[in-house]
C-alpha cells in the first residue's frame, strides 16, 4: 500500500502567515503541521510516499523534507501544476500509484491517535473506497456522508448546508486503483462550481457506478488545524498529550519550571517561571518573564519581561517588555512585540495584510 501526502494549496483560511510561508510548515507543538501526517503513515506500516507539490515549491518542500530516510520511509515527488482540487492530486499521482492501493492523508490533518485500524480495515477487507467518519460540530465546512435506511453510504457531499447528522469525512481517503478510471472516459468527473475537481466526486463516482465504498468511524482525536482557533486547539492537544519533557538548555537559579517542559539546545532561561506544558526550541532567550501552558515557543526567539501563554510563536519572534499578558495568539517568523515609549499612550503598528489584532 502507498500514501500520498499533498503539500500545495492556496491556504487562504491561515493567511496572512500563509502569504510568506507554506501552511504544511507552520509549526504545531514546535513541529511542521506537515511531519504528523508523514508520523502517522509511517507508524501504519506505510514506506512509500507521493509528496505532491505546486510549481515553483519543490525546493522548499525537498529541502524540508527530503529523500524519507528520517521517517525510514521513501518520498517521491510528484508535480500538482495547479492547486485544481484534492480529487488532481490523486488524479496526478496515478504513476507513483502504480496498480497498488493507496490513501491520501491531507497534509494539514492530524489523526492524533494513529490509523492502523483503518489501514488494516482497508487491506483485509479491500473495498474500491474506504471513507472515515468522525463526529463533529461544525460538519457544514466539511464533507459529509448520507446513508440510506440500512447504514450504506449513497452521497458524499461538500460542505452541506443542512447536514442530517454531526458525522464528517475527515482528511483521509482511501482508494483503489480501480480510481483512475473515474479521471477517463465520457463520465469521468468534472470539476466543481468552484472550478475544482472535489474529492467526493471520485467516491460519487464509485457509488454512482455500484462499486463497493465502505465507511468506518475513527475513534481517535482528528485535528483539523486549517484556521486560526483550530490551530491554537490543536497546539494545546498536541502539548498537553505528546509533549516529552526534555532539558538541554540552561536555567539560572532565580527561574522555576512547573509541569513538562521541553527547552532545546542553546536556549537560556534567565530570572523567569515557565508553567507547563511549554514547548520551546533552540536558542531561545527568556528573561524575566512568565510563559504559562500551552505555549510554543520556535527557535530563536527571545522573550524579554513579558507574559505569554497559550501561544504559537514562529521563528525569531520578539516579545520585549510588553505590558499585557499575550494569550491565544500565532505570531509569524520574525515579527516583534515590543513596548512603546513610555510618556505616550498610543500604539505604533507595523502590520501586514490580513493581520488580525485585539487590544
Ligand atoms: C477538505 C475536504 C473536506 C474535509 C476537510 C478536512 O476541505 O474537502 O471534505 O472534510 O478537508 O480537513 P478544505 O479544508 O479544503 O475546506
Amino acid at each position: 500500500m502507498k500514501a500520498i501526502i499533498p503539500t500545495g494549496g492556496r491556504g487562504t483560511r491561515m493567511q496572512p502567515l500563509t502569504f510568506s510561508a507554506n501552511k504544511h510548515f507552520i509549526p504545531v507543538a514546535n513541529k511542521p503541521l506537515i511531519f504528523y501526517p508523514i508520523e502517522t503513515v509511517v507508524s501504519a506500516g506505510i514506506k512509500e510516499v507521493g509528496i505532491t507539490y505546486n510549481p515553483g515549491y519543490l525546493d522548499q518542500v525537498q529541502s524540508i523534507l527530503g529523500n524519507g530516510e528520517k521517517w525510514g520511509a521513501k518520498f517521491t515527488y510528484i508535480i500538482q501544476e495547479k492547486p485544481a482540487g484534492l480529487a488532481n492530486i490523486v488524479e496526478v499521482a496515478e504513476e507513483f500509484v502504480n496498480g497498488d492501493y493507496f490513501l491520501l492523508h491531507l497534509g494539514d490533518n492530524i489523526f492524533a491517535d494513529g490509523i492502523q485500524e483503518l489501514v488494516a480495515y482497508f487491506n483485509n477487507e479491500k473495498p474500491e473506497g474506504l471513507v472515515p467518519m468522525v463526529h463533529h460540530k461544525e460538519n457544514t465546512r466539511l464533507g459529509v456522508p448520507y446513508f440510506d435506511d440500512n447504514g450504506r453510504l449513497v452521497k458524499y457531499v461538500e460542505k452541506p448546508q443542512n447536514p442530517p447528522h454531526d458525522f464528517a469525512i475527515p482528511g483521509l481517503y482511501f482508494f483503489s486503483p480501480l480510481i483512475f478510471q473515474s479521471f477517463k472516459g465520457e463520465d469521468r468527473i468534472k470539476p466543481s462550481e468552484r472550478g475544482e475537481l472535489e474529492i467526493s466526486a471520485p467516491y460519487q463516482w464509485l457509488l454512482d457506478h455500484n462499486y463497493r465504498v465502505d465507511v468506518l468511524e475513527y475513534k481517535g482525536k482528528w485535528l483539523d488545524p486549517g484556521k486560526f482557533n483550530d490551530w491554537i486547539e490543536a497546539n494545546q492537544y498536541l502539548l498537553d498529550k505528546k509533549l516529552e519533557e526534555k532539558m538541554e538548555g540552561e536555567i539560572d537559579e532565580g527561574s522555576r519550571l512547573e509541569n513538562r517542559v521541553g527547552i532545546g539546545q542553546g536556549s537560556r532561561i534567565i530570572n523567569s517561571e515557565i508553567r507547563g506544558p511549554v514547548a520551546i526550541g533552540k536558542n531561545v532567550r527568556i528573561e524575566n518573564s512568565f510563559i504559562g501552558p500551552f505555549t510554543s515557543i520556535s527557535d530563536n526567539c527571545e522573550i524579554e519581561g513579558s507574559r505569554v501563554e497559550n501561544s504559537v510563536l514562529m521563528n525569531g519572534v520578539k516579545i520585549l517588555n510588553v505590558k499585557h499578558p499575550i494569550d491565544r495568539s500565532l505570531v509569524g517568523a520574525d515579527s516583534e512585540i515590543k513596548n512603546g515609549e513610555e510618556h505616550t499612550r498610543t500604539m505604533s503598528l507595523f502590520v501586514g495584510e490580513k493581520c488580525q489584532i485585539q487590544i
